[in-house]
């Protein structure tokens, strides 16, 4: 167990002996500031509030219920009812020392592994990928490879839009197009998938024999005509080409076997309706198929009212989710349903999965969750687009996350050969644009800023990939193998012992992201790390000739393992580390 839910587990026992309800939580959290200790429970003052009691007294009785005595030092009640523990030196050195030849730095492997589907990216075919599908491909890979870190195993759900009406109009504009230009657009693709679908539009609306020709190839689309099928497939494949090119520019592991699409549901849709109407959730109404949720109700205050089959047969997003809902639990056996998917979809997303525990296909310790996201904004504090108001492409956005890195590291005197140039251009430039999202709070919006993203101060990836350099530079200048150091750890000075605590907090942090599914909370911790190790560096000489040989070895020891840790953080997130800079 990681040392945070140790204390509160700890905490909330006392708590409980000391009068508080089954369960009251602690609020352990890690002090701010080291006059108040290095871990600090907040959850006194609350409970003693509603019980009538005096916060301090409380906290005072709670101490005295405690025993901490192998881990801390001493514990201190402070302001209106706060408790502060100050860890053993003597612990903290042992606990750490487990771990200096440790690759995962402590962090264990969950006793109970889960298959967990995380439902990412989930663009649409021949259109193009926008912002909200960059937050969603970048966070829902970052928490994926944080469980899988865990040892949980993970499927990802590449739920791309692969079907519905519009397929009717885009393969005859394909046709056309095809035609025109005698290609075939299997090898020649489709540059400006955005133009594509517009022209398709435009026509569709204005060109009335269009507009029946696709309404035709809808019909046969579903019916199963041979023909149909293969432009449909075309249409797919040309699309999902450039989004695993972009997958890859990305550094996310999202490959072909990961798509999920709408389509792969829909032969189950006819099934699934027949079943709710066999369970009496699902009415006929004025020839449409409905399920009516008393739960939830639409703009009149009434009962709301989900369609899940139209009046002409055709079935829809919903219909689709509550399909995919029932096949992730029972055919890919999930214990737990990660959806990174944009915040205004969460009645949708709420709605299917209701009708789908209703029905049944979910059963109760099976737990669906939609990790919402923000959006992304430009400078104007106004949705992110381009000049001319147009979505932003992906391909675009990491094309100048190219040129701008490029102009960076060659403003740099770094004296790099040109393959560690390369690297380091390739890293800074994905790494740039994943870590300005990731590291903000994802249920927010924010600013996309390049000049911001690309500093070198603050919690940045610059700054990060140049912390890892930089420990990485002292094994180098002193000649030393980082993974095949001797001597044991002894931590004395506090800017040792701040550095030990942080790392100790790998497995707390990692918790956190793989319960929450937050990796802004791995960046910050990142980024305290990157500072205490600053301060350690500062104030505690490694490689200077006057230090003691055992001293050396065990910061020596301490510069491994903040490599380490900040290797393995990154990687969590799905970022690359250069080892020059
Ligand atoms: N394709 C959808 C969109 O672009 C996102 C799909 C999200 N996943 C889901 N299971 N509905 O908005």
């Amino acid at each position: 167990m990681n040392l945070l839910a140790f204390l509160e587990q700890k905490v909330t026992a006392a708590l409980v002996a000391a009068g508080a309800p089954d369960g009251t939580p602690a609020l352990v959290r890690v002090s701010g500031h080291a006059r108040h200790g290095d871990y600090q429970a907040n959850g006194v003052m609350s409970v003693a509030r509603s019980l009538g009691k005096n916060p301090r007294e409380m906290a005072q009785r709670v101490t005295e219920l405690l025993d901490l005595s192998d881990v801390v030092e001493k514990t201190e009640v402070a302001g209106p009812g706060f408790i502060n523990f100050f860890l053993k030196t003597q612990w903290l050195t042992q606990q750490l020392g487990q771990y200096i030849h440790d690759d995962r730095l402590g962090v264990p492997l969950v006793d109970k592994k889960q298959t967990v589907v995380v439902d990412l990216s989930s663009p649409n075919v021949a259109k193009e990928m926008h912002v909200a599908h960059l937050r969603s491909t970048v966070i829902g890979d970052a928490v994926a490879r944080t469980l899988e870190f865990l040892g949980h195993k993970v499927i990802r759900a590449n739920h791309i839009g692969d079907w519905g009406t519009q397929f009717g109009m885009l393969i005859a504009r394909m046709e056309d197009l095809e035609a025109e230009q005698q290609v075939d657009v299997m090898d020649v693709g489709l540059a400006n998938l955005e133009e594509f679908y517009r022209q398709a539009k435009q026509e569709y609306d204005s060109d009335p024999a269009f507009s029946e020709r696709a309404r035709d190839y809808v019909v046969k689309l579903q019916g199963g005509d041979d023909w149909c099928r293969e432009q449909w497939q075309k249409l797919v494949q040309v699309t999902m080409k450039q989004n695993l090119h972009l997958y890859e520019r990305l550094n996310v592991k999202i490959t072909d076997k990961d798509t999920m699409g709408e389509s792969m549901y829909n032969p189950m849709l006819p099934s699934l309706v027949a079943d709710l109407k066999r369970k009496k959730l699902a009415v006929e109404d004025q020839g449409a198929v409905v399920v009516h949720l008393d739960e939830f109700r639409n703009k009149d205050g009434d009962p709301m009212g989900v369609i899940v089959q139209k009046r002409d047969g055709g079935f829809l997003y919903t219909t689709t989710d509550i399909a995919c809902a029932r096949y992730r639990v029972e055919s890919l056996e999930a214990d737990r349903v990660l959806y990174y998917v944009d915040a205004r979809q969460s009645d949708h997303l709420k709605q299917a999965w209701f009708i789908a525990r209703k029905a049944g296909y979910i059963p109760a310790q099976v737990s669906f969750e939609h990790h919402t996201f923000g959006m992304m904004l430009g400078q104007d504090n106004r949705p992110f687009r381009t000049r001319a108001g147009g979505v932003v492409k992906l391909a675009a956005l990491l094309d100048e996350a190219r040129s701008r890195a490029t102009e960076l590291v060659r403003s740099r005197d770094g004296d790099l050969s040109e393959q560690r140039e390369e690297e380091l251009v390739r890293a800074l430039s994905t790494g740039a644009i994943k870590y300005a999202d990731l590291s903000k709070n994802r249920t927010s919006d924010y600013v996309f800023d390049w000049d911001s993203m690309l500093s070198f101060e603050g919690n940045t990836a610059p700054y990060m990939m140049y912390a890892f350099t930089r420990v990485q530079s002292i094994f180098r200048k002193a000649g030393v193998d980082a993974n095949g150091l001797s001597g044991a750890l002894n931590l004395t000075e506090p800017e040792e012992r701040g550095l030990a605590i942080c790392l100790l907090r790998m497995t707390e942090v990692l918790d956190t992201v793989a319960r929450d599914g937050t990796p802004h909370f791995l960046c910050g911790w990142l980024f305290d790390l990157a500072g205490c190790f600053m301060k350690f560096y500062e104030s505690c000489p490694v490689t200077q000739s006057q230090v003691d040989p055992e001293v050396r070895q065990s910061r020596l020891h301490l510069c491994a393992m903040t490599a380490r840790a900040l290797r393995l953080g990154l990687e969590c997130l799905g970022m690359d580390v250069v080892e020059y800079m």
